[in-house]
């Protein structure tokens, strides 16, 4: 049988690295008759595409599960699970939901036409990678096109679950990257972000050992009106030739995204980072000291085993040290095989862990504010992304999100704008001519 003008739909969780895999999911389904639908209830084929970080992200892959479990009660449905948290927990999936169809891992997706034509129940997680094929992308609309450039981790961070959920370290060829930005440019997306779980990493596990500042000067090279960022960077793997070439550039975006996880020597000692507190912020100057109006963004974790409330506010002090414009926070989640859950004695008391994530939140909504402030009666370009309510939205180079007036401009323009206003997470002004 045929699987003409079927229709599957995704829900896509966790990070970019998922939303990019889903924009090639859906590409490889299309070439057998599946075609995408934003609506579930009249999908044939449903799959979640799963985030393994933390406890609530794998409990949203389940309680979906349920909701489609209750769906195909009433109508055939076919059922499937790929994803960090497929990899995670495999075959187990197929026993604990009796009617899931299908379970398959990060590094899989390139199996695809074979699983989806079995007729029984089947499970595809794999340690070794399938080799990466040529097929169709079908990219989510806007301005924006996700380009991993490396996929992985070997870090292995003691409280986190992505080395064991995506495997090592595994960079693309930089002539597939690059084709792939052409093609990119010629559908006309205005931005392109290089993504990888470790970017600095790019190019250590390949022959001629292209590096990432190498690979972002090629794409600076293309043709046309558009803009290059690229994440996540690791903060001791960040190079003077990257940031020489961020400097250099017309088109990479001054942004950096380097998490620090903690302020305190002790905690990323046990968090086996590989970097203190001092040499963090030598990057951080560095940078700084090169790029002007550069953004740097962090991540934190709040309450990681053992960790007293002298050192989180360590974490506190380093936002103001550094001047970090903005972090993402979360609450330590103990995660399967990785070392840090086995601490149990030294665990956080949950409503202290808490309190300590809110007291982080304030702090980032504070150095935001503070952040955004030093914009106001500066005229920066913005690339157009939409139109709501009578106002235009779009984003700075530096990745400020700004609402304006203009009658002018049109989506996917670039176009300067006079800041007038700021808070906490976005920017006010009137579009220039
Ligand atoms: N590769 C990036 C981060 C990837 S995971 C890096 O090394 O910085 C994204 C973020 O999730 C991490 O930066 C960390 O802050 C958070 N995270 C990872 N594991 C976590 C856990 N077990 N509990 C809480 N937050 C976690
Ligand atoms: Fe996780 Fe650490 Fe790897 Fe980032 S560097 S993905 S936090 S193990
Ligand atoms: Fe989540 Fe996997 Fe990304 S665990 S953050 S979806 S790499």
């Amino acid at each position: 049988m045929s699987d003409t003008d079927k229709k599957v739909y995704i829900e896509t969780l966790g990070c970019q690295m998922n939303k990019s895999d889903s924009e090639r999911i859906l590409g490889i389904l299309s070439h057998f008759g599946y075609i995408p639908t934003n609506d579930e209830n009249e999908a044939d084929f449903c799959i979640v595409n799963t985030c393994s970080i933390r406890q609530l992200s794998e409990d949203k892959a389940y309680s979906k599960l349920g909701v489609w479990g209750k769906m195909k009660k009433e109508k055939p449905l076919k059922i499937g699970i790929c994803g960090c948290v497929a990899q995670q927990e495999g075959g187990k999936l197929l026993k604990r939901f009796p009617y899931l169809d299908l379970v398959f891992g990060t590094q899989n997706i390139y199996e695809l036409p074979k699983l989806i034509n079995f007729n029984s129940r089947i499970c595809a997680v794999r340690d070794i990678p399938v080799k990466e094929d040529i097929f169709n992308i079908i990219r989510t609309k806007g301005l924006n096109a996700w380009l991993p450039i490396i996929e992985g981790c070997n870090n292995f961070c003691s409280y986190c679950v992505v080395p064991y959920t995506r495997g090592r370290e595994r960079s693309r060829e930089p002539e597939v990257i690059i084709n792939e930005a052409k093609n990119i440019l010629k559908q006309g997306f205005r931005e392109i972000t290089l993504l990888g779980q470790n970017v600095d990493s790019y190019g250590k596990d390949l022959v001629n050992k292209p590096t990432l500042a190498y690979l972002l000067r090629e794409i600076d090279a293309l043709e046309g009106d558009f803009r290059i960022r690229f994440t996540t960077s690791y903060p001791t793997d960040i190079t003077d030739e990257l940031i020489e070439t961020v400097k250099n550039s017309k088109k990479i975006c001054e942004c950096f995204h380097i998490p620090m996880q903690s302020g305190s020597d002790r905690v990323l000692k046990a968090m086996n980072r590989r970097y203190d507190r001092k040499t963090y912020g030598e990057i951080v100057k560095k940078i700084r000291d090169n790029i002007e109006d550069v953004t740097i963004t962090s991540d934190f974790i709040a309450g990681f085993p053992s960790e007293t409330r002298e050192e989180f506010e360590m974490t506190l002090s380093a936002f103001d040290e550094f001047q970090l414009d903005y972090s993402n926070t979360a609450a330590y989640s103990p995660r399967p095989k990785t070392p840090a859950a086995k601490w149990v004695d030294k665990f956080v008391d949950e409503n202290e862990k808490k309190e300590r994530l809110a007291v982080l939140n304030e702090k980032v909504k504070e150095m935001s504010l503070k952040s955004n402030k030093k914009y106001v009666g500066r005229e920066m370009e913005v690339l157009v992304e939409s139109f709501k309510n009578g106002k235009f939205e779009g984003r700075t180079r530096n990745n400020k999100v700004v609402h304006f007036d203009s009658d002018y401009a049109k989506i996917g323009d670039f176009i300067n704008v006079e800041i007038n206003r700021a808070s906490t997470w976005c920017l006010f002004g009137s579009g220039k001519k």
